[in-house]
């Protein structure tokens, strides 16, 4: 039996939210969606349809519930949908969680006026009441994903890896998305500042000590939350390979054996004497936003690099696992936003993950070409068929 155990019936659990999920979801020319009004149940979501038909597309709506910038990293002008009205798109959603029901509306909305050039700005409302910007999303959902495009990260260089380790330091931490905005928001006066040249030293002085703070807040949850996970898969019997983690970066090496304060005074100081350097650089050369992800599988000791593809994706998929119980353990089991996974996995491992999203709890959203893949979750879920932006309640 995997870990988290055999599934918990709610009635069990009276009064106690165990899962984070979407209930109600609207789209407005959102990719190829032109509109779309979907109404769910807590449990689990499967979207099946041919190639091109929607279902990353429907994933990446989701992902905008949660801080960061969606599960494509796309711009937001090009989320817009083609052949559109407006040049804006929108998704607004009813997410339960341990808080009772929150209403989440987020988009691109065209600000009339404007000649379109640039500026574009992600609005977002909690509640009906405009939040200061996605991290705020962090209270409110928590949405953990893993997508084929992340097969690589790997082979790619850190800021993949980076990314991923931030967002699932997120779901552990909402704090942590402010703190990472916080720091690159320092860094990139800074980093204007610089460009200009003949800046007053007071001032650089200030954003230098806003970076180290942030910066070492931010180092600090990446260590905590890298170890938290580390504990969490060395304890759990899993399907899936146990990865070794690390995360290696200036601020987080020199955190590994000084305390917070000292880390912070070391790197404001510097940052103070590498001005001329990052200057000539045109942007900040070392700190937390360079730092590196290391993987390795625990079992044959080979960095995840050097894994086969099969190794990669299973460790990949360990550590989402792990994180998602962890965040459960704490709060309610995040929102799984699980694309084209299900398919590339033999049946040994299929039925391990199903046991396992079942064993959370959680809200997992898969989505395949095949139905048949998903045969063995029968009436536990919900199943949709996607065909060019529209969906249909599968019998
Ligand atoms: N801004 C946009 N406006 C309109 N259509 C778009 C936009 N961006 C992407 N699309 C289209 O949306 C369609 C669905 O894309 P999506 O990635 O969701 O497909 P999918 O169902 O996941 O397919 P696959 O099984 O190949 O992964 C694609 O044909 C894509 O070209
Ligand atoms: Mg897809």
């Amino acid at each position: 039996m995997p870990v988290g155990g055999p599934a918990i019936p709610d009635a069990g659990r009276e009064g106690n939210v165990m899962r984070y999920a979407v209930t109600r979801l609207r789209l407005a020319d959102f990719r190829n969606y032109a509109r779309l009004a979907l109404d769910v149940d807590e449990r689990t979501v499967v979207l099946t349809g041919d190639n091109g038909m929607g279902k990353t597309n429907l994933l990446e709506a989701i992902s905008y519930l949660a801080p960061g910038r969606g599960l494509r990293g796309a711009k937001l002008a090009e989320v817009t949908r083609i052949g559109g009205a407006g040049r804006g798109w929108s998704v607004a959603a009813t997410v339960t969680g341990p808080e009772g029901a929150r209403a989440i509306g987020t988009g691109l909305q065209p600000r009339p006026g404007q000649d379109g050039g640039g500026g574009d700005r992600r609005v977002v409302h909690i509640d009906r009441q405009p939040a200061g910007g996605p991290a705020a999303l962090g209270d409110v959902a928590r949405v953990i994903w893993l997508t084929p495009q992340m097969d690589r990260i790997f082979g790619e260089g850190p800021s993949p890896r980076r990314r991923f380790l931030d967002r699932l330091v997120v779901a552990l931490n909402p704090g942590h998305g402010r703190e990472v905005s916080a720091y690159e928001r320092a860094m990139r006066e800074r980093n204007r500042l610089l460009a200009e040249g003949g800046a007053d030293p007071a001032w650089l002085g200030a954003l230098e000590a806003r970076m180290a703070a942030h910066g070492v807040a931010v180092a600090a949850a990446r260590l905590d939350g890298i170890h938290r996970l580390q504990a969490g898969m060395e304890v759990t019997v899993s399907a899936f390979p146990l990865a070794v983690l690390d995360v290696s970066g200036v601020l987080e090496d020199v955190l590994k054996s000084r305390p917070a304060v000292e880390a912070e005074d070391w790197f404001r100081d510097r940052l103070a004497a590498g001005r001329h350097r990052d200057a000539a650089a045109g942007r900040a050369v070392e700190g937390p936003h360079t730092s590196d992800l290391r993987v390795h599988h625990a079992t044959t000791g080979m960095a995840a690099e050097l894994c086969s593809t099969g190794e990669q994706k299973a460790l990949l998929i360990g550590i989402t696992l792990a994180s998602a119980r962890l965040v459960a353990a704490e709060s309610a089991a995040p929102i799984l936003l699980l694309d084209e996974v299900a398919a590339h996995l033999d049946e040994r491992r299929r039925a391990a993950l199903f046991q396992e999203i079942e064993g959370l709890g959680a809200q997992a959203w898969l989505t395949g070409t095949d139905t048949a893949v998903f045969a063995a979750l029968g009436g536990r879920v919900q199943f949709y068929s996607v065909a060019d932006g529209l969906l249909h309640e599968a019998a």
